[in-house]
């Protein structure tokens, strides 16, 4: 019952096995349908099958970083075939646009790791600790057509310590997003 929710990630996916989780546990009414990544050694891949979701690589025809509209509008019937109504990213590299965007138009969230609108873009955590920021935390949020922009659903802060560093830092972001993200999913549905 719940949600049908369709994952996009380009690493760990520990986020989509916190997702996974909450699941198990009887805490988010949802099932992951498919888990699609534009990388094909993504360890992400490897979670989703040993759990016996369906998995796909999304062939971005040798872009290194832009994803190509064909490979958007693939992406898309991916998504639409395994019937997914929502459309979670979970540490996925590439800027979702048009047409991926019009296909689930307010139905793709993000996690990202600061307090948006506060660094967006890559390692959030070494710019906020670069800045000297006091404070960092965890964002997810609605995807737009901007870079880390969109609708807020939920946002947490986590402490910057004396004397942490990127890893220890990350470390407790991590946590926190893995807390969030099915949280605003919840929230969301
Ligand atoms: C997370 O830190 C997420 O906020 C960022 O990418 C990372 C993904 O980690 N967008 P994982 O693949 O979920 O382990």
């Amino acid at each position: 019952m719940g949600m049908v929710l369709g994952v996009l990630g380009s690493g760990s996916g520990s986020n989509m096995q916190a997702i996974l989780d909450a699941i198990d546990a009887g805490t988010l009414a949802a099932r992951i349908s498919i888990v699609l990544s534009d990388n094909p050694e993504a360890f992400i891949l490897e979670r989703a099958r040993q759990r016996g979701i369906q998995t796909a690589v999304i062939d971005c025809r040798g872009f290194k970083t832009r994803f190509p509209e064909v490979a958007q509008q693939e992406t898309a019937m991916q998504l639409k075939a395994a019937g997914a109504d929502l459309v979670c990213l979970a540490g996925f590299l590439r800027l979702v646009k048009r047409p991926l965007l019009d296909a689930f138009p307010e139905r793709i969230l993000n996690i990202h790791p600061s307090l948006l609108p506060a660094f967006p873009g890559l390692e959030s955590w070494k710019q906020a600790l670069a800045a000297g920021a006091s404070e960092a935390g965890c964002t997810v949020h609605v995807v737009d057509d901007g870079m880390d922009t969109g609708p807020i659903i939920v946002q947490e802060s986590v402490p910057v310590l004396a004397g942490d560093t990127a890893e220890s830092l990350h470390v407790r972001i991590q946590a926190l997003e893995h807390r969030l993200y099915p949280e605003a999913i919840r929230k969301f549905s």
